[in-house]
C-alpha cells in the first residue's frame, strides 16, 4: 500500500517509522517531514501542511491509498471532508467531529450532553460576563480561550485577578484571534493527569497503551508550558479497574453522543484526564489526534502492524482486531533547543545520534531537525525525542538518559525527571 502521512514532527516520525515496518508497505510519503523521516519515506517539496488542492493533486498522481494526518490543524481545518470529496480516504475525524478539540465549547457541550465526567463549567461569548463570573465564584479558576491556541490558551488561575487578566487577554486583546471570540470557566480539578488514547471506526474502539506526558519545561513540573518535555508508558495510575471505568464513563459515551450527531468519529481520540484521589476519572480535553510526545512511548509498546490496524479501522473491521502491548515500559526525553517553549535557535549540528541508536532498545524520534551532506542540523523548539524500551520504568529511565548523554548540540534543554512521577505507583 502506499501511505501519506501528515506533519513533521516527533509524533509523525514515530508513525512513519512503525508503518514502515509494515509488509504491506509499498511506499511512504510524508509532507512536510523533517531530517529523520527523510530517512524513511520520500518527502515531496514544496507541499504545505495544509494546501488542501496540492495534497489531493499529489495523492491523485501518487496512487495513494490513504492519508494519515498527524496533527490536529489539518484535521479542523476539514482535510477529511476535502479529501474524501475527491475518493481519498483520510484516516482522522471530520470537521465537526474534530471540533472535539478545535473549539472547547464544543467539546464542554458535547461532554455535557454524554454525561461524561468532567469540571463543571459555563461558556462566555461577551467578556464583561464571563468577567462577573469569576468575580462570584472566586478562585482557584480555569480559563480557557474556545478555538485552537498551539497549546496556550488554558489558564489554571490561583486567584481572581489572574482570571480578570486572562479574559482581557483574550476576549479584549485577542492574543490568539478568533480562537478568543468565546471562553470556557471552569472549576479547577486537582489530581494527576494521565493520557488515554484510543482508535476508532465510530462504533469499535480499541484502547492503546495508557501514558502519561511531561508539560511544562523544567524539573518537578516548573517553568512554562510546552508541547510536551517528555512521556512515559504505561502510567501506572490507570489500573486496570480504572481502563474499564475511562472506557465506560467516558469513551464510550463519547463515540455514542458524536455518531447520534451524525459524526461518527473515525481515527485516533485522545482524552486527556484527571485522576481524582487516584480514584475518579475527569475529562480535561479531548484531542482528535495522537499525543506528541505520547506517540513516542505508546506506539512503539504496539505489537500491532500499524498499517494493518488503520486499514482494517478504515474498512470498518477493528472489531477483528486485538491490540498487542508489549510487557515491558517505554521512556520518552525530549531534548529542546535553546530558548524553547519561547524563540528559540536553530541551526546547530547534532553529534552523537548514530551511537545512542546503537543502544539496544532506544530509538531517536526527530522533531525539529533537517538533513544537510549527511549531518543533522537543529531545525525546530523540540528537536528529538530520545525513546527507550526495557522492563520497566526504572530501567527504561536509566537507558533513555545514557542516550541522551551520547548525544549533543548547542544549548540543548532537557528535563532529568522524566518517569519520576510513576514511581510512587511503583512501590
Ligand atoms: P487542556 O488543553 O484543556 O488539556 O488544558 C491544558 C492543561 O491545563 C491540562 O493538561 C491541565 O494541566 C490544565 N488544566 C486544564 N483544565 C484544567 C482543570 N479544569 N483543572 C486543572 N487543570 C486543568
Ligand atoms: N502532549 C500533549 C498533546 O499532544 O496534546
Amino acid at each position: 500500500m502506499k501511505v501519506l502521512v501528515l506533519g513533521g514532527g516527533g509524533r509523525e516520525h514515530t508513525i512513519c517509522y512503525k508503518l514502515s515496518q509494515s509488509l504491506k508497505l509499498n511506499k511512504l510519503y510524508c509532507i512536510p517531514g523533517n531530517g529523520g523521516i527523510s530517512q524513511i519515506a520520500e518527502i515531496p517539496e514544496g507541499i504545505s501542511l495544509t494546501d488542501f488542492e496540492k495534497i489531493a493533486d499529489f495523492c491523485k498522481e501518487k496512487q495513494i491509498d490513504f492519508v494519515i494526518p498527524g496533527p490536529e490543524e489539518p484535521l479542523v481545518k476539514g482535510i477529511r471532508n476535502y479529501l474524501e470529496e475527491k475518493k481519498i480516504k483520510v484516516f482522522g475525524p471530520d470537521k465537526v467531529a474534530s471540533l472535539i478539540e478545535g473549539s472547547k465549547s464544543f467539546a464542554k457541550e458535547i461532554m455535557a450532553k454524554a454525561g461524561i465526567p468532567t469540571a463543571k463549567f459555563e461558556i462566555f461569548d461577551e467578556s464583561s460576563k464571563a468577567k462577573a463570573y469569576v468575580e462570584k465564584r472566586g478562585a482557584p479558576i480555569v480559563i480557557k480561550a474556545d478555538g485552537l491556541c498551539a497549546g496556550k490558551g488554558v489558564f489554571v488561575c490561583e486567584t481572581k485577578e489572574e482570571a480578570i487578566k486572562a479574559i482581557e487577554k483574550i476576549m479584549e486583546e485577542k492574543i490568539f484571534g478568533e480562537s478568543g471570540n468565546k471562553v470556557v470557566i471552569e472549576e479547577k480539578l486537582v489530581g494527576e493527569e494521565a493520557t488515554f488514547i484510543i482508535v476508532t471506526d465510530g462504533e469499535t474502539f480499541k484502547t492503546l497503551p495508557n501514558s502519561q506526558d511531561h508539560k511544562r519545561l523544567l524539573d518537578n513540573d516548573q517553568g512554562p508550558n510546552t508541547g510536551g518535555m517528555g512521556a512515559y508508558s504505561p502510567a501506572p495510575v490507570i489500573t486496570p479497574q480504572l481502563q474499564k471505568r475511562i472506557e465506560k464513563e467516558i469513551i464510550e459515551p463519547v463515540l455514542k453522543t458524536l455518531a447520534k450527531e451524525g459524526h461518527p468519529y473515525l481515527g485516533f481520540l485522545y482524552a486527556g484526564l484527571m485522576i481524582v484521589d487516584n480514584r475518579d476519572p475527569y475529562i480535561l480535553e479531548f484531542n482528535c489526534r495522537l499525543g506528541d510526545p505520547e506517540a513516542q512511548v505508546i506506539l512503539p509498546r504496539v505489537g500491532n502492524d500499524l498499517l494493518e490496524l488503520i486499514n482494517m479501522t478504515l474498512e470498518g473491521k477493528l472489531s477483528e482486531m486485538e491490540i498487542e502491548e508489549s510487557s515491558g515500559a517505554a521512556v520518552c526525553v525530549v531534548m529542546a533547543s535553546k530558548g524553547y517553549p519561547g524563540t528559540y535557535e536553530k541551526g546547530k549540528k547534532i553529534e552523537g545520534l548514530d551511537r545512542a541508536s546503537q543502544i539496544p532498545g532506544i530509538i531517536v524520534f526527530h522533531a525539529g531537525t533537517t538533513k544537510k551532506n549527511g549531518e543533522f542540523y537543529t531545525s525546530g523548539g523540540r528537536v528529538l525525542g530520545v525513546t527507550a524500551l526495557d522492563k520497566d520504568i526504572p530501567s527504561a529511565i536509566e537507558k533513555a538518559y545514557k542516550a541522551v548523554a551520547l548525544i549533543s548540540f548547542e544549548g540543548a534543554q532537557y528535563r532529568k525527571d522524566i518517569g519520576q512521577k510513576a514511581f510512587k505507583h511503583l512501590k
